[in-house]
């Protein structure tokens, strides 16, 4: 008989995404008792070991498996002149409006792309318009780069509304960098000492190159990397953990002579795509690189890792890879007035390092991979042709939170007793999990839902024959398996 039923396959909203994570212990919105605290996420039992699973893979790429790599764990407060020097002050700021009516937030320039973009619209006359970056904004519909009294000029034009459609307050600039009144009292802080919460990691890489290159006995070229968390007050932080204020990186900056800049950019390209399919198990098909539209003045290069998020229905950025040139170097050396070059003594030249960096965002891949390996389907595991659905997320064995669920059949003491004696004997090799609780088929669902690829099932049997059921995530095959086999067992499997 033909099925009617809908099987639906992939999460196809965020906001199905977001209960996902909470129900099932992986992510929970900040601050819940209170009321919420926008933008900010936190990582439960299971969400935290898949995150920590993907740094370690990171970690492992990145230095147990090069010989050029070394790792840094630098302080997230920096010294504020790191942050005029890297530009963040000056010009790490968006343009924002608000709703005069809600009072939500948006970026300037993408209302007003989106409003040019519809189907509806159609361009005023704007001869009268004299300011030649306005002109050429409204030519080429592209708005980034104007200042809060250019897109002012563009709002009243194009009499731009909110997405509700509420009149929008006067643009401003809403810089990015999280302040802090860090080593200040209240009587003592003011602009001039604010400190900030430091708003992308290679910034603490740029100010211990010095030492790194005097200390770690490195040769160029050579990288460093390090992951930590990043603070960024976004206007726009309505996307899950794709976009919010707290967030974590992982880094590498990789300092070159300039002339193997095109060379080590390639490499590291394709390095980086090879880690998502061949490390994570992502899909090619799921994965491309996009190049940035504009180039900012110093990049040589720049493209981004994107991925298919089934739950955004579009593709999105993970990680970017790029040419920085000497830029970063050179700039702190102006703001420090040290020296921030490069002997190469067999050459004897002289010179200030380039950079290409590869930073991508930790929480967007906890989310990439969950987007990627999340399906519900039907199923018919009891034979019985009852139609039964289950969620299932299809994990790689390596990045599983628990790899093996111990589950006894039932609350039996002498069933719990031999479960517990198999868990002790499993637990200082593989992340498991004991659960009694429930019919064994709902503890099986939950297993399958949170990517355990493993059970253990001990039932009455096992009191005679010292053996256990394992169940396979995938296949939900079963195998009856000797309990002083396994973990011999495991070790092949995992
Ligand atoms: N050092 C370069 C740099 O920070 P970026 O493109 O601003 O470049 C790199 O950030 C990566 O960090 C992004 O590809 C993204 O994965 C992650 N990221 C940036 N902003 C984020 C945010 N607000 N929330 C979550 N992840 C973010």
């Amino acid at each position: 008989m033909e099925d009617k039923q809908p099987i639906q396959s992939k999460l196809t909203s965020l906001d199905q995404f977001k209960s996902w994570a909470k129900e099932n212990g992986f992510i929970f919105p900040s601050s819940e008792i209170y009321g919420g605290f926008q933008a900010v996420y936190d990582f439960g039992h299971y969400g935290y070991y898949l995150k920590e699973n993907i740094k370690n893979l990171w970690q492992k790429a990145m230095w147990q498996e090069r010989d050029d790599v070394v790792s840094l764990d630098s302080g997230i407060f920096m010294h504020p002149k790191t942050w005029e020097a890297s530009g963040h002050v000056g010009g790490f700021s968006d343009v924002l409006v608000e709703d005069k009516k809600t009072h939500k937030r948006y970026r300037a320039d993408h209302l007003i792309e989106d409003q040019i973009a519809e189907d509806s619209f159609e361009m005023p006359n704007f001869s009268h318009i004299d300011d030649e970056a306005i002109v050429n904004a409204l030519e080429k519909k592209d708005m980034d780069k104007l200042t809060p009294d250019q897109l002012a000029t563009i709002i009243e034009l194009l009499k731009t509304k909110s997405p509700d459609g509420n009149d929008l307050a006067e643009p401003r600039n809403f810089n990015l960098l999280v302040k802090s009144n860090l080593g200040t009292t209240d009587a003592t802080f003011n602009e001039e000492n604010v400190t900030y919460l430091r708003g992308e990691t290679c910034q603490g890489i740029y100010l211990n190159y010095k030492n790194v290159l005097d200390n770690l006995r490195v040769k160029i070229p050579f990288g460093i990397a390090q992951v930590g968390k990043a603070f960024r007050n976004e206007i726009v932080a309505r996307q899950f953990v794709f976009r919010t204020r707290e967030f974590e990186q992982m880094e590498l900056q990789y300092f070159i002579h300039p002339d193997m800049n095109d060379e080590v950019y390639a490499m590291w390209k394709e390095e980086r795509m090879k880690w998502y399919t061949e490390v994570l198990g992502i899909d090619n098909a799921s994965l491309k690189f996009r190049p940035h539209e504009k180039l900012i003045f110093y990049a040589k290069a720049a493209e981004d890792i994107t991925y298919n998020f089934n739950s955004m229905g579009k593709f999105d950025e993970v990680e970017g890879v790029h040419a920085r040139s000497d830029y970063d170097l050179t700039q702190h050396a102006k703001f420090s007035g040290q020296k921030l070059d490069y002997f190469d003594q067999e050459k004897g030249e002289r010179y200030t390092p380039w950079i290409v960096e590869a930073s991508c965002g930790l929480n967007r891949l906890v989310m990439m991979v969950i987007d990627h390996f999340w399906e519900m389907e039907k199923i018919d595991e009891t034979g019985d042709g009852k139609r039964d659905y289950r969620t299932v997320l299809r994990l790689p064995k390596h990045l599983a939170p628990i790899k093996v669920a111990i589950l006894p059949l039932s609350k039996k003491e002498d069933l719990q007793n031999k479960a517990h004696e198999v868990k002790k004997m499993l637990q200082s090799d593989y992340m498991t999990e004991y659960d009694e609780t429930a019919s064994i088929g709902k503890r099986y669902r939950r297993q399958d839902e949170i990517g355990t690829p493993y059970c253990v099932t001990v039932d009455f049997e096992t009191l005679e024959d010292n053996a256990v059921t394992v169940r396979d995530r995938d296949s939900m095959e079963q195998e009856r398996i000797k309990i002083d086999e396994l973990l011999n067992y495991f070790g092949d499997k995992i």
